[in-house]
């Protein structure tokens, strides 16, 4: 069985751009799929995190993923700082990763910005650890949404030039597999900006512990324009707000953006709000329902982490038992 790997930040709430862009398809490929999935503290350790509000999210956001059907029973769900095999391998991935690769990366400069030099050395290296999340399980797969697609190349770097150094066919090639529908799933209150947990407005975001009215009152207030939605695609190109939402309504509806318009082109954005709402509530309310009471016993959530943390080191460490070993670590 193909063998697949994701992460997500604990950092704040998942919101509906990391459920479209990411865990809607972490639950369906558990269907036929061997899936490890992992909270990245250490990757959330790059900035800065109050150190009690990082436990408390870990739960939440562990609590969030097993609302949203990930089933951690048949499949691995824990937290990465409870596998060392993590940043063994990480380290040994700085050591064959390039600076001119790292410099490339988009993320990195947009979050630095313009003040690169008080940044975490974390920050940069960042794309190391993650290319060492997927390979210390030689996972092939990795659901994730677009803005990821730019470390998992630079995760093919590290696999190139790891079986070019030593000479061997150790690692494969990893596949992103991103979503058709809602891969970037844009800030409510900005078209051109992604949606994310770091944006200061809670109403750029659904997050996926919002109840039903706080959903339709976000929804409401959305961004548009005074148009009404056109009938066919090409009437998207120039108008980012409309596009995301018809995005939404086809993520959710299992629908193509074509079929949307189909139904809905012509309409003003008061009844396509309103259709909208009640297709992301039907979704989300469920979640943020089973959310709450899960974290009602954070003793279960923490027993299921450290269950899939002790499976999830059984695979990875004779994996990077390997690597040191073939790097020349005297074991
Ligand atoms: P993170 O925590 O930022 O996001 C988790 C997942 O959600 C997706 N995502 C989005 N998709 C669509 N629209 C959006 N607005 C949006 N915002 C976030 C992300 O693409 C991601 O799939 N570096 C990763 C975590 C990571 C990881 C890994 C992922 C660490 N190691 C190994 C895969 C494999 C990150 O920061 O995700």
């Amino acid at each position: 069985m193909t063998r697949v790997f994701s992460g997500i930040q604990p950092t704040g709430i998942p919101h509906l751009g990391n459920y479209l862009g990411a865990i809607q398809n972490w639950v369906a490929l558990q269907a036929d799929h061997e899936c490890i999935f992992c909270l990245v503290d250490l990757h959330a350790l790059t900035v800065w995190q109050n150190p009690a509000d990082l436990i408390a999210q870990t739960r939440q956001q562990t609590a969030v993923l097993l609302a949203s059907g990930i089933d951690a029973k048949k499949h691995i769900l824990f937290n990465q700082s409870a596998v060392s095999a993590h940043t063994r391998l990480g380290w040994i991935f700085n050591c064959v990763s390039r600076l001119g690769w790292l410099n490339r990366m988009t993320q990195f400069k947009d979050k630095a910005g313009k003040d690169r030099e008080n940044h975490s050395a974390g920050l940069y290296v960042y794309p190391n650890l993650m290319a060492a999340d997927i390979l210390a399980y030689k996972a092939v797969r990795v659901p994730v949404g677009d803005d990821q697609r730019q470390h998992i190349e630079l995760a093919n770097d590290i696999v190139k030039k790891f079986n070019h150094d030593y000479e061997v066919d150790f690692f494969q090639e990893i596949e992103p597999f991103v979503p058709a529908q809602a891969a970037r799933v844009m800030s409510l209150r900005d078209g051109s900006k992604k949606m994310s947990k770091s944006d200061p407005s809670v109403q750029s975001r659904i997050d996926l512990t919002d109840d039903a009215d706080t959903i339709a009152l976000k929804i409401r207030r959305a961004k548009t324009d005074p148009e009404p939605l056109p009938s066919s695609i090409e009437g998207l190109a120039d108008r980012p707000e409309a596009r995301n939402l018809v995005g939404l309504y086809a993520a959710l509806g299992n629908l193509t953006p074509e079929q949307v318009l189909a139904q809905h082109g012509g309409e003003g954005f008061g009844p396509f709000k309103k259709a909208l709402t009640d297709v992301m509530i039907a979704r989300i309310e469920p979640i943020a329902q089973e959310t709450t009471r899960l974290l009602e016993d954070t003793e279960h959530l923490d027993h299921v982490l450290r269950t899939g943390a002790a499976r999830a080191a059984a695979i990875a460490n004779p994996i990077v038992d390997e690597v040191e070993r073939i790097v020349g670590l005297l074991k």
